[in-house]
C-alpha cells in the first residue's frame, strides 16, 4: 500500500496538477483488503467525474458483491473524457446509484440517477457536505494540492475513509 501511494505522489507530483486518473487494477489491488467493510454502507467518491473514474465504476459494477447500500459520486466542474481533464464548464453533476434493478448485474444508464449540481461540485461546498453527510465511508483519491484540506474535512464530518 505505502509503496503504491509513493508510487502515486511520484506521478502526481511529475505531473503537476491535480488530473492524475486512479487504475481500475490499482483500485481492484488495494479494495479487496477491505470488501467486508463496506456492506449496507453508502459509499462516496467526492473527486470523481463518474464518466471517467474508475472508483465509480468499481463500486458500480462490485455493488451487489459489496452489499453496498447506495454509491454517490460527485463531478467536480464539468470534466471532458480523456484523461486530463480540462473543467470545461462550472456546472457538475452527482450521480446516485441504488444497484441493480433489471438483473443484468451492470449498472445501467436507466439505473443511475444524474443530478445537476448548483455549483460545481467543490468537495467543500454546501451541496457537497450534505452528500457527505449521508456516506458512511468515502473512497477516492483526491486533489493532492488540497489534501491536508480533504482529509481535515473527513475527520470533521467524522468519516471513515
Ligand atoms: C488526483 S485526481 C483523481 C481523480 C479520481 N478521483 C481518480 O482517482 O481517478 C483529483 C480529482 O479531483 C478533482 N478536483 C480538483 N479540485 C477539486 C475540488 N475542489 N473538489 C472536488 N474535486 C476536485 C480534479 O478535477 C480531479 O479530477
Amino acid at each position: 500500500m505505502a509503496k503504491s501511494l509513493n508510487n502515486n505522489l511520484h506521478k502526481a507530483k511529475d505531473s503537476k496538477n491535480d488530473e492524475f486518473y486512479t487504475e481500475l487494477t490499482d483500485i481492484e489491488k488495494e479494495l479487496r483488503h477491505y470488501k467486508e467493510h463496506f456492506k449496507g454502507k453508502t459509499v462516496f467518491c467526492n473527486c470523481d467525474d463518474p464518466r471517467i473514474s474508475n472508483f465509480f465504476h468499481y463500486f458500480s459494477y462490485n455493488f451487489e458483491a459489496l452489499g453496498l447500500k447506495k454509491l454517490i459520486t460527485t463531478c467536480y466542474k464539468n470534466q471532458d473524457r480523456d484523461l486530463f481533464s480540462k473543467h470545461y464548464s462550472e456546472s457538475a453533476i452527482y450521480l446516485e446509484y441504488n444497484g441493480d434493478k433489471n438483473g443484468d448485474r451492470i449498472p445501467n444508464p436507466e439505473e443511475i440517477g444524474i443530478v445537476k449540481l448548483k455549483g460545481d461540485g467543490d468537495f467543500r461546498s454546501a451541496e457537497c457536505i450534505e452528500l457527505l453527510k449521508q456516506a458512511d465511508i468515502v473512497v477516492t483519491n483526491p486533489p493532492f494540492s488540497l489534501f491536508r484540506e480533504y482529509i481535515a474535512q473527513l475527520i470533521e464530518y467524522d468519516k471513515n475513509f
